[in-house]
């Protein structure tokens, strides 16, 4: 039975951009055959957080938010990475083959350290968790984004260095699944760059009422009048709509903005829409979040079952890694 995982740092509240870039495509895929795997990455969480009190309750509202979106934490396994330790011993053994190469040619890291973020042996080494993460269950299909794929293929680079120089066939070869065309097209920001926790541009994905019509207001526009005509494919709040609207409604939209005259929506309009399009598509997960909310004890059983089930597997594989090795 193939072997699904993927994981998700809880650096911040989730937004649009983690919902269609990886999150959707988590739970669809999880209701597939197989065994689905999905974790917090609190370990990595740690390479930029300084704040024990967020992160707390970032890995508590990340699990929540997959569990509320649909996964089904009694079939699928959901669990917080450092609730098995068993990886960052993985990460040691896979560290002793990895190039230094390798990880110097990391893009995220050279990404990371442009944003401002400190260069720590952590952040470094940040490849070599994660493709312990991913050995560390004999996953065969990793589904991310693109920004994640450097990470995996250097995951198959790990298990192919260690499996030669010990001779032994200890970590199963992963493979990539990158998020569909269409969904896999950044999502934007407010300010129209990619949406990220690192830009102060994201919207969060449960937003409503007042707090969501203020953050749409920061969408980025001009100050053409509506009856102006205009190139809808130019407008950055259509690369948000296109996200919740059904195609018809979207082209009806679009011809009259092109058109323009009496009656053309206004930005104002555009920007009202989108704001029932958000509160309409998470209407149920937000109903789910709130049961979830008033019923702590269940979302601390379903990560304690996932984080014994997890650990059982990568225990496993790591005994199978020591005896390769010569430590057992
Ligand atoms: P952020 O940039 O907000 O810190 P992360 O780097 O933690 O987000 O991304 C978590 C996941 O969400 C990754 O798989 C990434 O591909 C996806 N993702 C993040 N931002 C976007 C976006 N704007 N559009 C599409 N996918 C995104
Ligand atoms: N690095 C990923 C991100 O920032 C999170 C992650 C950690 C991950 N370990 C993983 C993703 C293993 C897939 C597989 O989004």
């Amino acid at each position: 039975m193939a072997v699904h995982l993927s994981g998700i740092q809880p650096s911040g509240l989730l937004h649009l951009g983690n919902y269609f870039g990886a999150i959707r495509q988590h739970v669809a895929l999880s209701e597939q055959k197989g065994e689905h795997f999905y974790f917090i990455a609190d370990y990595h969480a740690l390479t930029s957080s300084r704040d024990p009190e967020a992160l707390r309750s970032y890995i508590r509202e990340t699990a929540i938010t997959y569990l509320a979106l649909g996964l089904d934490g009694d079939s699928a396994c959901l669990f917080r990475q450092s609730d098995v330790p068993e990886v960052t011993e993985i990460a040691w053994l896979l560290g002793t083959v990895a190039g230094m190469g390798l990880l110097e040619r990391a893009t995220s890291y050279k990404d990371k350290i442009a944003k401002g973020l400190k260069p720590s042996v952590g952040l470094f080494t940040y490849p070599v968790l994660m493709a312990s993460d991913i050995l560390a269950y004999g996953s065969d299909i990793v589904p991310v984004g693109k920004d994640q794929a450097q990470h995996v293929e250097m995951a198959q680079d790990m298990a192919a260095s260690f499996n030669a120089a010990f001779d032994a066939e200890v970590f199963r070869r992963p493979e990539m699944l990158l998020s569909e065309e269409k969904s896999s097209r950044k999502v934007p920001g407010l300010d129209g760059q990619k949406m990220s926790k690192s830009y102060d541009n994201t919207i969060w994905l449960f937003e409503t009422g007042k707090p969501l019509r203020k953050a749409l207001n920061r969408i980025v526009t001009d100050s053409r009048p509506p009856t102006e005509p205009k190139n809808p494919d130019e407008l950055l709040l259509f690369d948000l709509l296109h996200l919740f609207l059904d195609d018809g409604e979207l082209q009806q939209l679009k011809t009259s903005v092109r058109e323009g005259g009496e009656g053309a929506p206004g930005y104002g309009d555009l920007k009202n829409r989108l704001a029932e399009g958000i509160e309409d598509w998470f209407a149920p997960a937000r109903e789910k979040r709130e049961l979830l909310l008033a019923d702590t004890g269940e979302v601390d059983r379903i990560l304690a079952r996932g984080g014994e089930v997890a650990r059982e597997r990568a225990a496993s594989v790591r005994d199978r890694a020591l005896e390769a090795s010569g430590l057992r």
